[in-house]
């Protein structure tokens, strides 16, 4: 068995919010999602792993390496435009072979990890299986409409009326079946060869294509509440390890701060995660924080919210609920004039305690 990662698609789709061009580096607690996909795919007992990358393959390439340090041997597969998901199958043909393969949306979440579904494929080798969750907005998403036995029958793809609440997970195991499927498909109307048709190109010729519904699944949206809850869920699986600094802190439960960092006269309640290199003095870090590698909290207070690499929040209390980009500075405007000053990035959002 093999793994399909996609980890391509060009920056034209990204919100600013990732601060990167690559939306599967986006960090969940510190680590890229990209990542808890090829630690899923480890964890599964699949080692030979096809990354599709596009534009932004260099900083995949860097972030990923040839996976050795995930156990994992990697081959990249470049497309040369994201003309698709069964496109990015079509153009592995030659790596996947005749062998069953997950393939895997390099910037999907699965809380829990994909073993117990590999598993289940292996012993019982249906054409696909796909993967589906509940969701608020389904319009969003590949929709599938199951008969009351639960069998699929039809799948849309992001449809404008959805015939469900049951998106697709961009987790899908497939036999070497899909490879007709994806031959046989027209680009839909978005311009791309959709795997939702191909999988509906399955079911029609009456091949067998099974649904697991799982709970526990996070893709970036752009929305920060979900970001924030992501965070959360992760964080709360951490385990205590200080290989940084502290001196003169209070450092209460399950916190880890990495090496290098260096906090002082400070106390930082746990779950939370302090990067490497981050120097945070004379603060408070609450629960559900993570702070990325290279920022500076100096005379803060931050709690239930993530910051990513590079910024430095000084002189503030308190900040909650907030997702703080790269490179970001966060401090009080001088007394006079009482105002308020900004330099907001496109999409962003601010608000203001009275
Ligand atoms: O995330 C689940 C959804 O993923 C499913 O519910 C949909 O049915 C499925 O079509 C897909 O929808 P999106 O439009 O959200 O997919 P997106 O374009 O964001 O691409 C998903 C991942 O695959 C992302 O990491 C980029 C990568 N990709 C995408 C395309 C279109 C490629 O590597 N090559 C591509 O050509």
């Amino acid at each position: 068995m093999k793994a399909l990662l996609l980890s391509g698609g060009s920056g034209t789709r990204l919100r600013p919010i990732t601060h990167t061009s690559a939306k599967q580096l986006v960090p969940v607690a510190n680590k890229p999602v990209l990542f808890y996909g090829l630690e899923a795919i480890a964890d599964a007992g699949v080692t030979e792993v096809g990354i599709v990358v596009g534009d932004t393959a260099e900083e995949i390439r860097e972030a990923v390496g040839d996976g050795s340090a995930f156990g994992l041997d990697i081959t990249y597969i470049p497309q040369s435009a994201p003309l698709g998901l069964a496109h990015a199958v079509l153009i592995a043909r030659e790596f996947l072979g005749d062998d069953d393969f997950v393939m895997y949306l390099g910037d999907n979440f699965v809380v829990g990890g994909i073993t117990g579904l590999v598993d289940a494929f292996r012993a019982e080798r249906p054409d696909a299986q796909i993967m589906l969750t509940r969701v608020a907005d389904p319009a969003a998403f590949g929709v599938a409409e199951l008969d009351a036995a639960g069998q699929v029958i039809a799948l849309e793809e992001k449809p404008e009326h959805p015939k469900s609440d049951l998106a697709l997970v961009g987790v899908y195991l497939f036999t070497p079946a899909i490879h007709e499927a994806v031959r046989s498909i027209e680009p839909s109307g978005r311009g791309e060869l959709e795997i939702t048709h191909a999988i509906q190109w399955l079911i029609d010729a009456r091949r067998d294509v099974r649904s697991t519904t799982i709970s526990g699944y996070w893709k970036d949206t752009g929305n920060v509440a979900d970001m924030l809850e992501v965070n959360r869920s992760v964080l709360e699986t951490l385990e205590r390890r200080i290989d940084g600094e502290a001196e003169d802190c209070e450092i209460i439960g399950r916190v880890r701060i990495e090496a290098g960092a260096r906090v002082t006269g400070s106390r930082i309640v746990g779950p939370a995660i302090i990067g490497a290199d981050t120097v945070i003095s004379d603060s408070y870090v609450g629960p559900f924080t993570s702070i990325a590698g290279d920022c500076r909290i100096d005379d803060s207070e931050i709690e239930y919210s993530i910051v990513l690499r590079g910024s430095s929040v000084s002189g503030v209390r308190r900040v909650e609920a907030s997702l703080i980009g790269r490179n970001v500075e966060v401090t009080p405007a001088p007394r006079k004039p009482a105002a308020h000053r900004f330099v907001l990035g496109d999409h962003s959002k601010v608000q203001i305690a009275p």
